[in-house]
């Protein structure tokens, strides 16, 4: 599917038209349901009714020519086969593998290429022990379950992924704190205040454990991990009673020596208790591991129910994880890792110089946060947020998906009601063009918006937005900005 001629994104085989369609209410047509299956359709008609339904469709570049600004494949591991062959060799290597590890961990599940894996990959990162587990949601359950003890106190920032507020929200800690997002004065009182409230942190009797992320999943920027780390020392006596949790799955592949993540970046794995890397994204597959030592492994698989009652991870799944650090190890992932760098780069290169930027920006039409002082920062990341007025938003992604750029509109929940914004993910895989076209589509839609906002133009929508919304009408749909 073309999506460069603009009215295609309505064409009906468009996952832009599913989406749409999926928020329309019906409520004549749940009405004679079952009970059971009303109220489950009541309570996604809340999701409806906000434009925060998600029907499971394939996403615009896998069905088109779209080019993909939104998947999490960022090294392009998975897409470019490079994973796959590592992964075929790692099997063929192991041909009388068994298909399930036979158990939990801790009863029939454990077998030698399991723990090879885990201490291979500890020793990658520098720290003592792995734990490999199905998912990073889970690993972040199995953290917060299990390694908080009664009294002590988790602070976390306040936008750590859904999975570490599950887990904090099951924990046993006396008190969960929140500091405001990457501010280490914030850190900073409120560490203080926990001193001052609560006298067995302050006799090093109970812990304070911190949960912080190396890159922020909808901000793409950095957590100040070496200050947070120093205000930490500063305040604490050399008790070992402030411990840091640091959840690496938008760094792991992408910062860091060979893509060992920001601790090892900084320098900072033996400062770290535990550490979670993921492998649904830079490294093309699936899983996580967290690092820690062997205490906190044993107390892992002894306390987080969500370990003990479930089954090992299997040898296929752990041969794939595997197969990707091989290519992590042999420098195979380097010049994709710099070819991200460079890429974004080029995008804040062609924005900030872009002609209208300064006007675009200032009107409060555009603003690209991560711009700011990008050219003095030792490294960026792959994500990048693109901003305008909440009520521009779905005008913009529809500008910019009729250009056939694919970029992901990210709402409530998975940010604050009145902060959406367009997240724009960048792959090794994209071309110097391809960024280029995307500025260029932005800047379109920019200069389009000002002619409307100025009265040069009689048109009273941008033209992507006009094509979205004549189709909705007519098919008695709204929202979306509409
Ligand atoms: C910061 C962070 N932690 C954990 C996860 C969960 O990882 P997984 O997809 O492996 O469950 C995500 C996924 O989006 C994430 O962004």
């Amino acid at each position: 599917m073309d999506l460069s001629n603009g009215q295609s994104i309505i064409s009906p085989t468009s996952p832009l038209v599913a989406r749409i369609r999926a928020q329309k209410v019906d409520s004549r047509s749940t009405k004679g349901l079952p009970t059971f299956y009303r109220n489950l359709e009541e309570a996604l008609d809340i999701r409806r009714s906000s434009q925060s339904l998600c029907p499971i469709v394939q996403n615009s570049w896998q069905v088109g020519d779209a080019v993909d600004f939104c998947s999490n494949d960022i090294l392009s591991l998975s897409a470019s086969g490079a994973l796959r062959a590592a992964f075929l060799a790692e099997l063929s290597g192991h041909p009388n593998f068994n298909t399930g590890s036979g158990g939990s961990r801790l009863i029939d599940g454990n077998y030698p290429y399991l723990e090879e894996a885990e201490l291979e990959i500890a020793g990658f990162h520098g720290a003592e022990s792995g734990l490999i587990l199905g998912s990073g949601f889970d690993a972040n359950i199995a953290i917060w379950t299990a390694i908080p003890r009664p009294g002590d106190v988790i602070l976390y920032d306040s936008l750590v992924h859904a999975s570490t507020h599950e887990g904090i929200n099951q924990s046993l800690a006396m008190q969960k704190v929140e500091f405001k997002h990457n501010d280490a004065e914030s850190f900073r009182e409120a560490l203080l205040s926990i001193l001052k409230t609560q006298p067995l942190v302050k006799q090093g009797r109970r812990s304070v454990i911190v949960a912080v992320e190396s890159v922020y999943s909808m901000d793409g920027d950095v957590c100040p991990l070496r200050e947070l780390v120093d205000i930490s020392k500063e305040l604490f006596d050399q008790q070992g009673n402030i411990q840091f949790v640091v959840d690496e799955a938008h760094s792991t592949g992408i910062i860091g020596p060979k893509g060992s993540g920001l601790v090892c970046e900084l320098g900072l794995e033996k400062e770290i208790a535990l550490r979670v890397h993921t492998y649904g994204k830079a490294m093309g597959g699936s899983g996580a591991i967290i690092l820690g030592n062997k205490t906190t492994k044993a107390a892992l698989v002894n306390l987080a129910r969500s370990i003990v009652f479930t089954t090992a991870p299997s040898f296929p799944f752990v041969a794939s994880i595997r197969a990707s650090y091989a290519l992590l190890r042999r420098g195979e992932t380097q010049q994709a890792q710099e070819r991200v760098q460079s890429l974004v780069r080029l995008f804040f290169e062609a924005v900030t110089s872009h002609p209208l930027w300064h006007q675009a920006r200032n009107r409060g039409l555009l603003s690209v946060p991560l711009t700011e002082g990008w050219e003095s920062r030792p490294f960026v990341t792959h994500i990048a947020t693109l901003w305008t007025r909440q009520r521009y938003l779905y005008p913009l992604y529809f500008h910019i998906l009729s250009s056939s750029y694919c970029v992901f509109p990210v709402g409530p929940p998975a940010v604050p009601l009145g902060q959406s914004r367009l997240k724009v993910t960048f792959h090794a895989s994209n071309t110097e063009e391809q960024v280029q076209g995307l500025t260029h589509a932005i800047f379109e839609w920019a200069q389009e918006v000002m002619a409307i906002e100025d009265g040069t133009t009689d048109k009273g929508l941008s033209r992507a937005a006009e094509t979205v919304y004549n189709w909705m009408r007519a098919e008695g749909l709204s929202g979306f900005g509409m």
